[in-house]
């Protein structure tokens, strides 16, 4: 947990840059973390995650630019001279040793007194809550186990700064879902700052207090995870974080507290000015839950569409529709299902309305 004064700008980048012969890997990256923080790279595959996290490791040099930890430039440091501690995506525990062992591994590199290791490594696996297992062999523990034991070993050496490059990578999707939340505990419990590489935008929202999305090399927002869903700055961020459906369009009213845009399937309003120029190119996102659909034609002024079901999924708690509107315009509609026999009316071919509010829609300029 961040504590009361926790530095606000501990782990800053200045316009960090890694280049790879003609490639662009990481491209003026700044970024500002506070001590105690949890915040997570996020981005697909290829777009920069992990050099920029081996940049602050220290195992990549950087084309240029700084990374200050504390206000000091640790750009001159090794990496094991620097408080950071990387545990990487295939974490390999030493197979041939006992959990025990594997925690301690490090701090005997070190040199650490026999009693301060000791001491150490059973405080670790208190933390991970792995202490009846110190004398099994990795292969006895689950996945999850594992993970927390490679975890334990990260945070043996009491590292200012943990860097974790898809942490959960290896576990299958319903023990990520339950470690994860162990894991933020631990990290809290230990108040170490941590800046963590996923691909998952579910992981990255549930563990990181903030999340910088990434592309080709870039952060295109930083914010925390409401703040990039509701409030995504670009059509990329608002993509790439959960579902959304993306109506193009040009300006047709702009008002310091409301605008209109005129699309393809109409003229959609939304109820926030952009302060830009009339008929200038626009796109609006609209997240598929935030739109209602109905077979009744609702007394509606506007951002009332008709059109036709063409697709129903069922997904236990949520139903999700592809309504093609009368344009032809795909919308993907979702609804809660909230009560076992409130299942819907709606079917395939079915004509329906949909409509969703003013405050829904977000205008996005590029
Ligand atoms: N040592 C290297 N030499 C040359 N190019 C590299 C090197 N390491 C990474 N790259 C390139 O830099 C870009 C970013 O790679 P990086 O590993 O940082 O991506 P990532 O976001 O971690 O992707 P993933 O989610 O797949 O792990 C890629 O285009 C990659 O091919
Ligand atoms: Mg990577």
């Amino acid at each position: 947990m961040a504590d009361v004064g926790a530095k606000k700008d501990y782990l800053v980048t200045e316009k960090l840059v890694k280049r790879f012969d003609e490639s662009l890997a990481v491209d003026e990256v700044d970024l500002s973390i506070s001590q105690g923080e949890i915040f997570a790279l996020l981005g697909s595959s290829g777009c920069g995650k992990s050099t920029l996290l081996r940049m602050l490791a220290g195992f990549e040099t950087p084309t240029s630019g700084r990374i200050l930890l504390g206000g000091q430039d640790v750009a001159k440091l090794a990496p094991y001279e620097r408080p950071f501690n990387m545990m990487f995506q295939s974490y390999a525990l030493f197979p041939h040793l006992d959990i025990w062992e594997n925690i301690a591994f490090g701090l005997k590199r070190e040199g650490l007194p026999r009693n301060d290791i000791k001491q150490r490594v059973g405080e670790m696996l208190d933390l991970v809550q792995l202490t009846p297992y110190a004398r099994r062999k990795p292969h006895q523990l689950s996945g999850g186990q594992q993970q927390r034991v490679a975890l334990a070993r990260s945070l043996a050496k009491k590292p200012k700064v943990l860097l974790l490059d898809e942490p959960l990578g290896a576990l299958d999707k319903k023990l990520r879902e339950q470690t994860q939340f162990e894991l933020v505990n631990i990290i809290e419990k230990v108040g170490v700052t941590c800046v963590m590489v996923t691909h998952d935008q579910e992981e990255a929202m549930t563990m990181a207090g903030r999340i910088a999305v990434m592309s080709k090399g870039r952060v295109l927002q930083v914010g925390s995870p409401e703040e990039v869903y509701e409030h995504p700055a670009n059509r990329f961020v608002a993509d790439f974080i959960g579902n959304v459906n993306l109506f193009d369009g040009k300006l047709s009213i702009d008002e310091p507290d409301r605008c209109a845009v005129t699309t393809a399937i109409g003229e959609i309003h939304v109820g926030h000015g952009v302060s830009g120029a009339l008929h200038m190119p626009v796109s609006i996102a609209v997240r598929p839950e935030k739109i209602e659909i109905s077979k009744e034609r609702p007394n509606l002024a506007h951002n009332l569409f008709a059109g036709k079901v063409k697709e129903i999924a069922y997904f236990g708690s949520y139903n999700s529709f592809i309504v093609i509107a009368s344009d032809g315009t795909r919308v993907k509609i979702t609804e809660a299902n909230t009560s076992r026999h409130d299942l819907s009316n709606i079917t395939w071919e079915d004509d329906v309305y949909f409509w969703w509010s003013d405050v829904a829609g977000i205008v996005l300029r590029d």
